[in-house]
């Protein structure tokens, strides 16, 4: 796995990917605070001093040993509005083993953003830094996140029974992935996951579920 000290924006068709900055706090707050967002995430909703503390560790985000991470805001080309963020893991160098995830503001739900986003995460990880193999882990029940994952031409690898306790209730994890070798969903094999994806072309010049704590 090839690994770098920085991340550079990555530009998709409708979206930008750069690194966060203080003045996105307010930004960010809007949907790290909210309850039916952090329940996903299985924490608490984050207040503003968080949030700050969150962008500050991702402004010195890389990948390049074991646990480290990567936080990208995911700012709309056009105006400029945050819609999300997305984030990796570096699980393991020899093996380039990377967890991502994904947070968006439900106010901007619904559009592709989070798709397009995610997929030039992946095509990033895969092209750029050599990922082997890019897999999300979420909460059995998290629809979105599923159908995300299955648009992103992941496969469920792991659904992991009640493997957590969490305030007082059985949780149960599923466990999605992607190999590079993978061939695209409805594609030609070897082709990226963002090809496969509508406006999520990786741009030459180009979470807090992974970022900020488990997913
Ligand atoms: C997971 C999450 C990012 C998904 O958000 P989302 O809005 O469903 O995802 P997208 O922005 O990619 O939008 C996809 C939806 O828009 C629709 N859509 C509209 N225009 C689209 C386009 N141009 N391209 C792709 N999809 C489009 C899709 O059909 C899809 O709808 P569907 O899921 O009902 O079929 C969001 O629910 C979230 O932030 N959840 C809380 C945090 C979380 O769970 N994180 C993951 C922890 S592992």
């Amino acid at each position: 796995m090839t690994t770098t000290a920085r991340p550079v924006p990555i530009r998709t068709d409708r979206l930008l990917l750069r690194a966060f900055e203080l003045a996105d706090g307010p930004a960010r707050l809007a949907w790290q605070s909210r309850p039916d967002v952090a329940r996903w995430l299985m924490r608490d909703p984050l207040d503003a001093v968080s949030v700050l503390v969150g962008i500050r560790r991702g402004q010195e985000g890389r990948l390049a040993e074991a646990d480290d991470r990567l936080l990208l805001a995911v700012a709309r080309l056009d105006d400029g509005v945050l819609v999300g963020e997305v984030s990796a893991r570096l699980d393991d160098v020899g093996s380039g083993q990377v967890e991502v995830g994904w947070v968006f503001d439900p106010v901007h739900s619904g559009r592709g953003y989070a798709t397009e986003a995610a997929a030039a995460l992946v095509e990033e990880l895969f092209s750029r830094h050599g990922a082997h193999r890019v897999f999300a882990r979420l909460l059995e029940g998290n629809d979105a996140s599923e159908r995300l994952c299955r648009r992103l031409g992941m496969r469920r690898e792991a659904h992991l029974r009640e493997n957590e306790l969490w305030r007082g209730e059985w949780t149960s994890e599923l466990v999605y992935a992607r190999l590079a070798s993978d061939p695209v969903l409805g594609g030609a094999a070897g082709a990226t996951t963002a090809a496969a994806v509508p406006g999520a072309t990786t741009g030459a010049g180009a979470g807090e579920s992974v970022a900020d704590g488990p997913a």
